[in-house]
């Protein structure tokens, strides 16, 4: 039986549906190429900003019994060299390319949006806001300052394009955000950014894991995988599966793939995993998402996509 685990993004057709998440090992061209060469089934970028960054003091990432903690400080290389990768990236590999632009103001956004305008990128992912960056909010928890940058991104940018969101836990907040992102020709929303601000503590050396922001960063991995599968679930309910979600949080195995397409994901990001797994974690976590279809006797993602049963 031929399992198909192909998707489409915003019309763009992906050969799986199952690629990286932006952040991990995906700053360098020579770390693109390596996502290029694996199994994931896109390609996607390291938030860039304006200017390059060297990001936070080391060390920035520890990995957690159960994922992972970082507050990395948006170290990238400057929005002119993804422009640059993303044909060199084009050229070698027939993958959708994917830029994640995480601005540090309105401008800022608006200039990479336009840069972006005249490559063969094929979707585009808008970060409001990481977690690590001192001084700056989370956008995302702020639905009038996400309103004004949604706004002002959708006026300029000429390719498709979704919203990496970091989590919400009240549900009020889900209808907010998700009012203002329908004012918009959002194409999908990305679920979850890591959980910010978490504290992982050292008993042994009395120190954090890691150094910037007294030990506070960003949690992934396993522990935030119930909130990623809520996040995405609320979302596929408000947006009436119009606006695509794409799940990420704790994916390590074809079951979790599968419980999040369940939930109502197009599609699958590996970030944590791909850190201590390395890129062979795409090929094992398409296969084992194959072999749990094959027993339950679907053969594509519609058989299942969205249809989380009721306990009745
Ligand atoms: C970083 C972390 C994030 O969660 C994000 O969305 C963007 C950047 C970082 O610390 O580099």
């Amino acid at each position: 039986m031929k399992i198909d685990i192909s998707t489409k993004i915003a019309g763009v057709k992906f050969e799986t549906c199952v690629l990286n998440a932006s952040g991990p090992l995906d700053e360098t061209l020579k770390q693109l190429e390596i996502i290029g060469k694996s199994a994931s089934s896109g390609v996607m970028m390291k938030s860039c900003t304006l200017e390059s960054r060297e990001g936070n003091p080391k060390p920035r990432y520890a990995d957690l019994k159960y994922g992972s903690i970082n507050s990395m400080g948006l170290p990238n290389l400057g929005y002119e060299k993804y422009v640059e990768f993303t044909s060199i990236l084009k050229k070698k590999s027939k993958k959708p390319v994917i830029a994640s632009i995480c601005g540090m103001t309105a401008e800022d956004n608006i200039t990479m949006f336009k840069a972006f305008n005249n490559t063969p990128v094929d979707l585009i992912e808008f970060n409001p806001g990481s977690p690590n960056t001192i001084g700056k909010p989370i956008m995302g928890y702020n639905t009038d300052a996400l309103d004004k940058l949604l706004k002002a991104v959708s006026k300029v940018s000429k390719k498709p394009f979704g919203v990496k969101l970091p989590p919400y836990f009240d549900l009020g907040h889900y209808d907010q955000v998700a009012k203002v992102i329908k004012k918009y020709p959002v194409k999908f929303v990305t679920c979850i950014n890591s959980i910010g601000n978490g504290l992982a503590i050292d008993p042994e050396s009395e120190k954090p894991l890691i150094k910037p922001k007294g030990g506070f960063g960003g949690i992934g991995g396993r522990y935030v995988k119930f909130h990623a599968l809520a996040n995405v679930r609320r979302f596929y309910e408000l947006f009436e599966d119009k606006i695509q979600v794409i799940g990420v949080g704790g994916v390590y195995s074809g079951s979790d793939a599968f419980e999040f397409i369940l939930a109502g994901a197009s599609a699958v990001q590996i970030g944590t995993a791909f850190i201590q797994q390395g890129p062979q974690i795409f090929e094992k976590v398409q296969n084992e998402l194959r072999d749990l279809m094959r027993n339950k006797g679907y053969t594509r993602l519609s058989d299942f996509r969205g249809k989380l049963k009721p306990l009745d």
